[in-house]
């Protein structure tokens, strides 16, 4: 594998801190939902800030395996108050679509480069965003259609976190 540019290193590292800090912000979700005894969505929001965690150390991994350096991000405080479900739900969906705006420009750098390594390894996470965007987009079609708490709840004991592509969920 070819070394990486010092723009793709930056970059790369960057996306990783954005990984780790998705990770925070689902975690403080959890947490929020946890305390008003929602079980379920809080269960899949712990699981989600643990993809997230994965996602970032993959980032991690590849830069260490491209010889560059990895550096752990300073990382902006989780909003951790929130006014609805659905307000997270919104939430959650806009965190992913930037993710996948940002995973896009990484793919158009790499491509500009003819890094071929990079751009086949941000490709998993080209798929991945697919099926993250969608299972939000669900889950905030549910808390709009619902007043029922306890109904969204039982949705989201059906929803699992994607896994990833190359994990069939
Ligand atoms: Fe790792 Fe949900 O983006």
């Amino acid at each position: 594998m070819p070394r990486l540019s010092e723009k793709l290193t930056l970059e790369l590292n960057a996306q990783m801190g954005r990984e780790f800090s998705a990770s925070n912000q689902y975690l403080a979700m959890a947490i929020y939902l946890d305390d008003k005894s929602l079980s379920d969505l809080a269960n899949f929001y712990y699981r989600q800030s643990e993809e997230e965690r994965q996602h970032a150390l993959k980032f991690m991994h590849y830069v260490l395996d491209a010889d560059a350096l990895p550096v752990v991000p300073e990382l902006p405080k989780p909003k951790s108050d929130f006014e609805s479900v659905e307000e997270i739900a919104e939430m959650s969906l806009s965190m992913e679509r930037e993710v996948t705006g940002c995973i896009h420009n990484l793919v158009d750098l790499a491509m500009e480069e003819r890094d071929h390594s990079t751009n086949r390894f941000l490709q998993w996470f080209v798929e991945e965003q697919i099926e993250e965007e969608a299972t939000f987009n669900r889950l905030l079609d549910v808390t709009r259609q619902s007043t029922n708490l306890l109904l969204i709840d039982q949705y989201v004991s059906r929803l699992e976190p994607t896994g990833g592509p190359d994990e069939g969920a």
